[in-house]
């Protein structure tokens, strides 16, 4: 059989979009090879996202769309074989098919490495596949060696799921128990990854910074230590790896910033000074109704002990506006732990109720109007700070790891250590490196810059550069 078309489209989180490779990567050993286009491919997925009701609502007018499209192929003598993957197909299964009887397969996402078995069946029938299992087995290790070429930024999952159970949230529902990838898996991806272009690094998790992967084999049993690394250990070891250049992770729960990964922030000169730690309220009421592990000044102490560590570290976060009970006053707490704190970044949502989660069916949820109303006020409140750490950007000089080409001619884009576009008029050459740019000016979400004199003439090896532009004292 020649080549066959996949069209996977990616909804939500960044998992997601590491999960679509490697769902491409799954496919490829029967021939699929990917395109940009729904139109006629032979199969199109869609990896989605459940964490919002609007989120989840997207699928199904996506799916009507794909339809129309299906229809179409039909038409012309051929066949569209449509999927659902990501948390609505885990959340939802068979009510996927029950409202879109046209969709064909349905697989969650703990289940990937049985999507290659469940088109070759489809293949041969008509009638639809579901899987929604947590199998016992670890889809990582039934899952191809990544394959493609890399871009230079790349994402590698090193955890998933959650025991935390926020009383809000279905991560716990949808990507099941925490589970940490064996640290030796983790390095040899890496170095794949590495090979085949990367320069950076984004560890995966839904909760990372609690990540406890078993110790590689070669590292035991002469060596002292525990049995198993945490994320500090496992980043360490990371930086070690020639040609990688920068190191992040998301997501972080705040109770889980262990003293060794603190420490990393100090010692490892490849982490970047960049962290997601998602606070959700100020108040300590809404946090222990959100069943939160932390209060507000224990969220003030952990970002404390990281600025000691790192003096140059900045932080992003998530917040809710809205949850059930939150007051004017609780709402404030969120204004001032916000002021306190200070944010590079954050993504704030009104709570949304998801059906199956204790947050749902409490009393007092907060009308519409006053979700908004706050909504607008943390947002305007965030982005004002984020335009202030911009602004104080302009002028300085910072090295800036360059991913592609920008949308205009001569001009490359890269990103700084707090992981903002900026954009630079250079040679495509320089993809790939670090260079120290200045910063002459700074908008509300990217930077322009000036290579530095010394720069402007050759590709300087960008290992170099990092250390020159990231040392510290
Ligand atoms: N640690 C997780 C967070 C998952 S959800 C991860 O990275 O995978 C991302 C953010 O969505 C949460 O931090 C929270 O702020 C928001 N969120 C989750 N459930 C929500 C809900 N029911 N309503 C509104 N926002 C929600
Ligand atoms: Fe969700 Fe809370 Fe876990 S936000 S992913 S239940 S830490």
């Amino acid at each position: 059989m020649g080549a066959r078309t996949l069209h996977i489209k990616t909804f939500g989180c960044q998992m997601n979009v590491y999960d679509s490779a490697r769902m491409a990567d799954a496919l490829a050993p029967l021939g699929f090879v990917s395109t940009e286009r729904a139109d006629d491919a032979d199969v199109v997925i869609l990896n989605t996202c459940h964490i919002r009701a609007k989120a989840a609502e997207k699928v199904y007018s996506e799916l009507g769309r794909l339809r129309r499209l299906k229809a179409q192929k039909k038409d012309r003598g051929g066949r569209m074989i449509l999927g659902v993957a990501g948390c609505v197909a885990q959340a939802e299964g068979e009510e996927i098919l029950r409202r879109a009887p046209f969709v064909d397969l349905v697989v969650g996402p703990q289940a990937y490495h049985r999507l290659p078995r469940m088109i070759v069946d489809l293949d041969r029938s008509a009638v639809p596949a579901i899987d929604v299992d947590f199998p016992p087995e670890s889809k990582f290790d039934h899952l191809p060696e990544f394959g493609a070429a890399s871009g230079v930024g790349a994402f590698l999952t090193v955890q998933e799921g959650c025991d935390k159970f926020c009383s809000f949230c279905v991560v716990p529902y949808t990507r099941g128990a925490e589970y940490s990838r064996p640290a030796g898996d983790v390095l040899d991806e890496a170095r794949r990854l590495v090979d085949a272009g990367a320069r950076e690094l984004t560890l995966l998790g839904q909760n990372v910074n609690n990540y406890h992967g078993a110790r590689p084999r070669t590292f035991s049993p002469s060596r002292p230590g525990s049995a198993e690394w945490g994320l500090g250990r496992l980043i360490a070891e990371l930086a070690s790896i020639e040609g990688l250049e920068r190191i992040r992770y998301t997501t972080s729960y705040p109770t889980d910033m262990n003293a060794e990964l603190i420490a990393a922030h100090r010692d490892v000169a490849k982490l970047m000074p960049f962290v997601h730690l998602p606070a959700q309220s100020g108040s300590d009421k809404v946090l222990s109704a959100m069943n939160r592990r932390h209060d507000a000044a224990g969220y003030r102490r952990i970002a404390e002990a990281m600025r000691a560590a790192r003096p140059d570290i900045a932080f992003s976060s998530d917040f809710i506006v809205g949850f059930p009970g939150e007051g004017e006053a609780d709402f404030e707490d969120t204004l001032r732990l916000v002021r306190d704190v200070g944010f590079l970044q954050a993504y704030s949502f009104k709570y949304s109720p998801r059906p199956g989660t204790p947050a749902a069916a409490m009393a007092d949820q907060v009308p519409e109007r006053v979700k908004a109303a706050r909504l607008m006020r943390l947002q305007e409140l965030l982005g004002d700070q984020q335009m202030d750490f911009n602004r104080r950007c302009a002028g300085t000089v910072v090295g800036v790891l360059f991913e592609r080409r920008g949308r205009r001619s001569g001009q490359i884009l890269g990103r700084s250590p707090y992981s903002l576009p900026v954009h630079v008029e250079a040679g495509e050459d320089r993809i790939g490196t670090i260079a120290e740019v200045r910063v002459i000016r700074a908008y509300a979400n990217s930077l322009r810059g000036r290579l530095e004199p010394g720069e402007s003439n050759s590709v300087i090896p960008s290992a170099t550069m990092e250390s020159r532009a990231e040392a510290r004292p």
